[in-house]
């Protein structure tokens, strides 16, 4: 069948200052947000324009959500060919692209089912009714779960339960019980943790929030044994680290021989900036759960599903030059420690890279607005960049530019 499209939609000019969205904001929004002074009226590419026209290089990609830029042509247009036909459907009906998606990502996965849902911590929380589901059938008291120290999951309840920062949980207590936190790559308190009672180990194989920290081989490896000596289910949280951003479909495939989880999470980057997560199981992990014991009004609708399956056609050209551009990318930033000693380590993976500062380095993000580039701090002394998978070569040398500028400021006064 054949649509007529609309005709190109105008760039429509900014409809309020800064000044009067701020003032607004204040009065009507719930006051959870430190916003920085940026209000964004449009997007191309990696550049992001502000509403006064200014020209921004997006270095954080809406925290690792843009993942093939402002306006892909490719993205826009399934976009709106989608919205002339249907939008939503519930999961009371059949679409045309949440089969095709599940069978995507088995394909790229290794693993074999897919629940669909709407954001990160959705699918933590389906996750860890899987874990719950799969314990309860085992054997009475089967519901520990271990997760890291350092780690973030989310912002719901369950999420907040196996995240491992007190500064997300201490407000919130008390949360689920049962939750047993390791330090990363501590294989023996690894050892320790994980027992019968164990039904399941949740592991971040990069933590993002956390500083852009690698789990060592070993520590994934020992995990792995560790829930098959105790039936327990390995889930891997790939929803900052993963899908393309690390230079792989996920961060475990990066290891040889490759190292499945029993379930993987991902969200931010799938649907190019539509909200949608995903649970992705084995065998194993799927028996855990019955029809009617999960499920979502939103989760796997038509749009997301079909900008979803775009973006993994993209993806795959694309995942050569995320590990050439992403190398390059931490090569120019390890140059910059000459020059810049209070650098203490450049890291990643692909294009999720972390610089590592010996002072606070919050307030550098706002200078980095000012010399037209926008990445955030995590972790209080981390730069952070998760930029779009389209960036080149030629963008990382604008960014250096810039961020030569930024970091001569030093620590804040
Ligand atoms: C590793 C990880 N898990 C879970 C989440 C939560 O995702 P969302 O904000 O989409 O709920 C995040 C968000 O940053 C994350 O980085």
């Amino acid at each position: 069948m054949s649509i007529t499209l609309p005709s190109e939609p105008e760039v429509s000019a900014p409809t309020a200052s800064l000044e009067e969205l701020m003032g607004l904001e204040r009065e009507y929004l719930l006051q959870t947000y430190a916003r920085y002074p940026l209000a964004l009226h449009r997007g191309k590419g990696c550049y992001a324009y502000d509403t006064q026209g200014n020209r921004y290089l997006d270095l954080i990609s809406g925290i690792g959500v843009n993942a093939l830029g402002y306006a892909h042509p490719r993205i826009t247009k399934v976009i709106r060919q989608q919205a002339g036909l249907l939008l939503h459907t519930s999961n009371l009906y059949y679409h045309e692209f949440q089969g095709r998606l599940a069978e995507r990502l088995a394909k790229v996965s290794g693993l074999s089912r897919s629940f669909f849902c709407n954001s990160g911590t959705e699918a933590m929380e389906g996750a860890l009714k899987m874990i719950r589901a799969h314990g309860n059938s085992l054997q009475a008291g089967k519901h520990e779960v271990v997760a890291l120290d350092n780690s973030f999951h989310g912002r719901t309840f369950g999420s907040l339960s196996i995240t491992g920062q007190p500064k997300y949980r201490s407000d919130f207590e008390p949360l689920l019980p049962g939750v047993r936190f390791v330090q990363r790559n501590d294989l023996a308190g690894l050892e320790a943790a994980v027992g019968e009672h164990t039904a399941g180990i949740v592991l971040e194989f990069i933590q993002g929030e956390g500083g852009i920290l690698p789990i060592s081989e070993q520590f994934a490896r020992r995990a792995r044994e560790l829930a098959d000596r105790h039936n327990a289910l390995l889930v891997f949280d790939e929803i900052q680290c993963g899908v393309g951003r690390p230079g792989a479909y996920f961060a475990y495939q990066l290891l040889d021989p490759v190292l499945l989880p029993d379930i993987v999470i991902a969200a931010k980057p799938m649907a190019c900036g539509i909200p949608l997560g995903v649970i992705v199981v084995n065998d194993k992990a799927a028996a855990a759960i019955k029809r009617g014991m999960h499920g979502s009004t939103y989760g796997g609708g038509p749009l997301a599903c079909r900008v979803a399956l775009e973006f993994f056609d993209i993806l795959e050209e694309l995942l050569p030059s995320i590990n050439s551009v992403g190398g390059y990318f931490r090569m120019r930033l390890t140059e910059l420690m000459r020059e810049f000693p209070f650098i203490k380590e450049v890291r990643g993976q692909g294009l999720m890279i972390g610089v590592e500062t010996d002072f606070p380095c919050k307030h550098l993000v706002l200078e980095g607005i000012k010399e037209g580039i926008l990445f955030n701090v995590t972790h209080e002394n981390v730069i952070r960049f998760l930029p779009p998978y389209i960036l080149t070569e030629q963008d990382v040398d604008r960014a250096i530019t810039a961020l030569v500028r930024v970091l001569k400021i030093g620590p804040a006064e």
